[in-house]
């Protein structure tokens, strides 16, 4: 019998009165095939110790049946398509887990680990250490399935803009890494190989890759002696990959606060962002139908504003 899983998670923020916050993470298996169509919705439960799950609705006495008894942990992340669970058990310990049979598929020994993430099909994991010195490779991209490592190199210091170092597009088949002056691009089939394209950009200090498609990449170069701050779009396409198909080229004045610049990939939109609020810009999330996004701004308290994608506010 052949059926068709497909999968869905949202999130659920529920804070309890004693301040301590509990999370749940819904996700469900569709399993259809020509005479069946049967839905199994399980949750996720997340505790300051460790995460638990449960089975979704109708409960039995309205209590949920425990599918996996709590596993402490410090951090436990989906995948993006949702097939897979990366559990960070404690510094030195991390599992995989298949979210469909509910078990541990591998565990990682990675002494002193800061940081770690799942890619967005769950094939790698990408772990950061401690490192002093740079011939103690502490980036680690590791093939799950087989938990060897596919990839290593030295990065001094990880931040929320250098963070996972190798991005990956939804599908997996982009790659990249911001460098010194430069935005690497590797084979997904064959790491190995190293960076098979280099594209350079002097003074590069953030990047982020387009999901799906991964087609397009932004470089952000900041503002020196007296030249200002950039935003530019790359297309991935490997034929005009040199060529910035957009550049903000805005004269604003960026001190002291921060601000939003909103850019097309194709040219045809760029400006700043209208937000109502002076402060700095906490965050910003686009929407998984990439139709809108949420924008987390301003002196405390801050606001929360979402808009669609041109530009028209919807709520705050
Ligand atoms: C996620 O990606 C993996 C690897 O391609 C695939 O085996 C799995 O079926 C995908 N899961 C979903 C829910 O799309
Ligand atoms: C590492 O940290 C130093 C000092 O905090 C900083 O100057 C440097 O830019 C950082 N490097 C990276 C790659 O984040
Ligand atoms: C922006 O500022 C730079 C340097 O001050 C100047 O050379 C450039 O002409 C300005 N561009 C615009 C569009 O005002």
């Amino acid at each position: 019998m052949r059926s068709l899983l497909l999968l869905l998670y949202w999130l659920l923020q529920e804070h309890r009165s004693n301040n301590a916050t509990r999370e749940l993470q819904y996700w469900t298996w569709w399993k259809s095939s020509q005479r069946e169509r049967e839905i199994n919705l399980f949750i996720l439960a997340r505790e300051p110790e460790g995460f638990s799950i449960w089975n979704g609705p109708p409960f039995n006495n309205g209590q949920p049946n425990i599918k996996l008894e709590r596993v402490p942990c410090t951090v436990s992340k989906f995948s993006e398509n949702g097939s897979r669970l990366m559990v960070i058990k404690s510094t030195s310990e991390i599992s995989v887990y298949d979210c469909h049979s509910l078990t541990e598929i591998k565990s990682f020994e990675i002494p002193s680990v800061l940081a770690a993430t799942i890619s967005p099909l769950g094939t790698y994991l990408q772990t950061f250490q401690k490192s002093s010195s740079p011939q103690d490779k502490n980036i680690v991209l590791w093939d799950i399935q087989t938990g060897s490592p596919v990839y290593q190199l030295f990065q001094k210091n990880m931040s929320k803009t250098t963070w996972p170092s190798l991005q990956f597009n939804s599908d997996e088949s982009v790659v990249c890494r911001m460098a010194t002056n430069e935005i690497q691009f590797f084979d997904p089939s064959d790491f190995s190989k190293g960076a098979v394209y280099r594209l350079r950009i002097p003074g590069v200090a953030a990047i982020e890759l387009s999901r799906a498609p991964g087609s397009h990449v932004a470089a952000f170069v900041p503002e020196s002696k007296g030249i200002p701050a950039s935003v530019q779009i790359f297309s991935c396409n490997k034929d005009s990959q040199s060529l910035p198909s957009d550049v903000d080229k805005t004269n604003k004045s960026y001190y002291g606060e921060s601000k939003l610049n909103y850019l097309t990939t194709d040219g045809s939109y760029e400006g700043l962002v209208d937000l109502r609020k002076d402060g700095p810009v906490h965050d910003v999330q686009w929407s998984s139908s990439g139709l809108e996004f949420a924008v987390v701004y301003g002196f405390m308290p801050a606001k929360a504003t979402i808009f669609d994608k041109f530009r028209q506010t919807y709520t705050t």
